[in-house]
């Protein structure tokens, strides 16, 4: 029987000593109250809670679990790795490995660097556009995500004008709007950053029309700035290169993080030769960027990325899981509108501005074992198999029973209301 005892109890405790009780992408505050923010152990495709609730994890921690938690030929390297020595004084000879391996497995990388996040990795993007022909104005499409660092966090407490002075925003999937940018800026564009897909919060995605994938290469052929393609959130889960590789246009810079070690804390720049002066003149660094336990996880994870079907194996759970829910969705009286690749779906329900239906439909799931992100996109792993898309849709079919009871009292929830209100 779900309860969330402890888990209110920690939230409290919390709410003391954490800004908000937790601050950043994987805060509950905008989610249902239901949502538990702490989570105690994770196997496979599943996580649990601080009261001892498992779940279907269909959220694989915003992106990184690729091929399920805890997959054993990964974990087996990070431990062999982390025998030997992690952060040392310098990074371990596997460093070139790994950089190795991805110019290998990226069509458009010439060389590698690593780091963190994702943040630290747009960041970089934006330094070695800058550096490349010192020039300082950046493209970037309106309301896409490229991380919490002033340049782009999305929420404006803190910044000041000045961080964003350099920054001009185009709209996302419009080559006129692009070519207006580079026509208005002639001369000073640095780069234009540009996710693979449009996969953000509360929007249906979509993938981009190549038009604007062509046109937004050959304005920064023409331009001398580069192209910045951010796999951030999709790198390996829709290709296992760039993700605009089989749209056939190359980036100069590609950011890649979350997915690429399967967990471990890495992410990377991947550049070409065009951008090697430019990434050879910047100043970057941070004191855990080198440790070689998250590279050498990195290294298993493109082995796997490289030898295994997980790419095909993700988009059929996907498809099956899409497919079930639409079914489902139909026969209790819902429409859907599910959007974006079967792998990252984005799961939202018909004629629902302010998200009650989803969010209570989230909350009927959750008592039933199955956490699906009302607003985020989900992510697909290789261990969401068979067996566990039937496990999920057996509950999802109570939840949209449950949901027939409950939606007629259903609210918008008040944080959110607050946030979109702005
Ligand atoms: C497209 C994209 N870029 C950048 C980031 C930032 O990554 P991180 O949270 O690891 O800094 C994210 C995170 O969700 C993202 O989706």
């Amino acid at each position: 029987m779900w309860s969330n005892t402890k888990g209110r109890e920690l939230k409290e405790r919390a709410l003391r000593v954490i800004p908000n009780g937790m601050y950043g992408h994987e805060s509950t505050r905008l989610l249902p109250e239901e949502f538990p923010q702490f989570f105690s152990q994770a196997e496979g495709a599943k996580i649990w809670d601080a009261d001892g609730n498992s779940y279907v994890d269909f959220v694989c921690a915003y992106g990184p679990n690729l091929f399920g938690h805890g997959y054993a030929p990964i974990e087996e390297a990070a431990r062999r790795q982390q025998m030997l020595g992690d952060t040392m004084t310098g990074p371990s000879e596997i460093m070139v490995d790994l950089a190795e391996a991805f110019v290998s497995q990226v069509a458009h990388a010439d060389w590698a660097m690593f780091c963190k996040n994702g943040t630290d990795a747009t960041t970089m993007a934006m330094t070695v556009a800058r550096a490349h022909r010192n020039r300082k104005i950046i493209l970037y499409a309106k309301g896409t995500y490229h991380g919490a660092a002033p340049w782009c966090t999305p929420r404006p407490a803190g910044i000041i004008p000045e961080d964003r002075a350099a920054i001009v925003y185009y709209e996302y999937n419009d080559p006129e709007s692009l070519a207006d940018a580079f026509k208005q800026y002639d001369g000073q564009v640095a780069g234009v950053f540009a996710t693979p897909i449009r996969h953000e919060v509360f929007i249906d995605n979509f993938e981009p029309d190549l038009k604007y994938v062509q046109t937004a290469r050959r304005l920064c052929d023409e331009n001398d700035a580069l192209l910045i393609v951010d796999d951030v959130r999709a790198g390996f889960r829709l290709a296992r290169g760039c993700s605009w590789e089989p749209l056939g246009v190359l980036p100069d810079l590609a950011c890649f993080g979350k997915a690429i070690a399967n967990g471990y804390p890495i992410s990377a720049l991947l550049g070409s030769d065009k951008a090697r002066a430019a990434a050879q003149e910047i100043f970057v660094t941070g004191s855990f960027w080198f440790s070689a336990t998250p590279m050498a996880a990195a290294i298993e994870t493109l082995h796997q990325i490289r030898t295994t079907d997980y790419l095909e194996k993700t988009k059929e759970a996907g498809a099956a899981l899409r497919a079930g829910l639409d079914q489902q969705a139909a026969a209790h009286g819902f429409q859907l509108r599910q959007t974006g690749p079967a792998e990252m779906p984005q799961i939202l329900f018909a004629e629902d501005p302010d998200f009650r239906i989803g969010y209570a439909w989230s909350v009927e799931c959750l008592k039933r074992g199955v956490y699906l992100h009302p607003y985020h996109n989900q992510f697909m792993s290789l261990a969401h198999d068979e067996r566990i898309i039937a496990e999920t849709l057996a509950a999802t079919d109570l939840a949209f029973e449950a949901l027939k009871g409950t939606v007629g009292s259903a609210e918008p929830n008040p944080n959110l209301m607050k946030l979109l209100a702005h």
